[in-house]
């Protein structure tokens, strides 16, 4: 990494996120919790703390959540990240948004930075801060994520949905792309030295998500059936942009038996 760690802070460094940084870079410091946060209290914590890169994770990152309250989904997931690039100054900052803002796009997919389209309250927000952040900071490096999986981890992830399900597994025809926490964690420092602009950011695959549960149920040895679920609305992504920068996700497939066997799930 040519940043200095001990000179990185991580936002919501407890999330999920945040706490895969920080089992990933001990020596990242963490951000005091911005849930009540004032311009002057961002302003004079950046000062004090000798930042020289923030990765930005806190946010509301529950859908529903952002639907029933707007308000605050508007404060914590568009006004805060821009408070924080309004006062970066020099300092880089890489912050996340979300695959959601594919929610509302015609096409099948996968979808290239360019056709966001978002169709719910978080989406439309994530969407509002890319463009408000790179406004005011245009060196801001914004990642958009998508469902993020680990084993253990915190919440129930992906990963938890399918292996501690209760005999079914209903999934539908859905295209998306799922990424393992610890493989985004690792290449976080590679986003520092990025150029500003928003990325596709994690793993890419081919499969559907009834196809992608159903082998790593097999990889597993699991005998249980993906009955069909409504197929949602696709949300995978090209991320061309990102690997022609350098950085290289393994497919979502592979990904998936690593997460498992580095849990002890299956021997090799
Ligand atoms: N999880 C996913 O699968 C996923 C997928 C796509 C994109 N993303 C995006 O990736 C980023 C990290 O996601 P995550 O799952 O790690 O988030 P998370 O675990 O839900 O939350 C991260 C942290 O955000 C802070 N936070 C919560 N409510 C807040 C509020 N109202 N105002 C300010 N801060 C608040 C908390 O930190 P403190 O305890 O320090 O206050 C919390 O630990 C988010 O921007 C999210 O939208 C996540």
């Amino acid at each position: 990494m040519k940043e200095n760690p001990s000179r990185t802070f991580v936002t919501g460094s407890r999330g999920l996120v945040g706490q895969a940084l920080m089992r990933a870079f001990p020596d990242m410091q963490r951000a005091p919790s911005l849930r009540d946060w004032s311009e002057d209290g961002v302003k004079r914590w950046l000062e004090a703390a000798d930042a020289e890169a923030v990765i930005h994770t806190a946010a509301i990152s529950d859908v529903g959540q952002c639907e029933r309250d707007p308000e605050a989904s508007l404060r914590a997931n568009v006004l805060l990240p821009l408070c924080l690039a309004r006062n970066c100054g020099e300092r880089k900052l890489v912050l996340f948004s979300s695959d959601q803002v594919y929610t509302g796009t015609e096409r099948e997919g996968p979808y290239r930075e360019g056709d966001a389209r978002p169709a719910n309250t978080y989406a439309r927000h994530k969407l509002e801060m890319e463009e408000r952040v790179l406004e005011a900071c245009p060196h801001a490096v914004i990642l958009r994520a998508q469902w993020m999986y680990d084993m253990p981890a915190q919440r129930r992830t992906y990963m938890q949905l399918v292996l501690e399900n209760e005999g079914e597994i209903r999934m539908g025809r859905q295209f998306r792309g799922l990424t393992w926490l610890r493989e985004l964690a690792e290449h976080m420092p590679e986003t520092l030295s990025l150029p500003g602009g928003v990325y596709n950011f994690g793993s890419e695959t081919n499969l559907s998500m009834d196809r992608l549960t159903e082998g790593l149920l097999r990889f597993l040895g699991r005998k249980e059936a993906v009955l069909p679920a409504p197929p949602g609305h696709n949300l995978w992504m090209d991320c061309g942009k990102i690997r022609a920068m350098g950085i290289h996700f393994l497919p979502v497939e592979e990904a998936l038996k690593r997460c498992a066997m580095a849990a002890g799930l299956k021997k090799e």
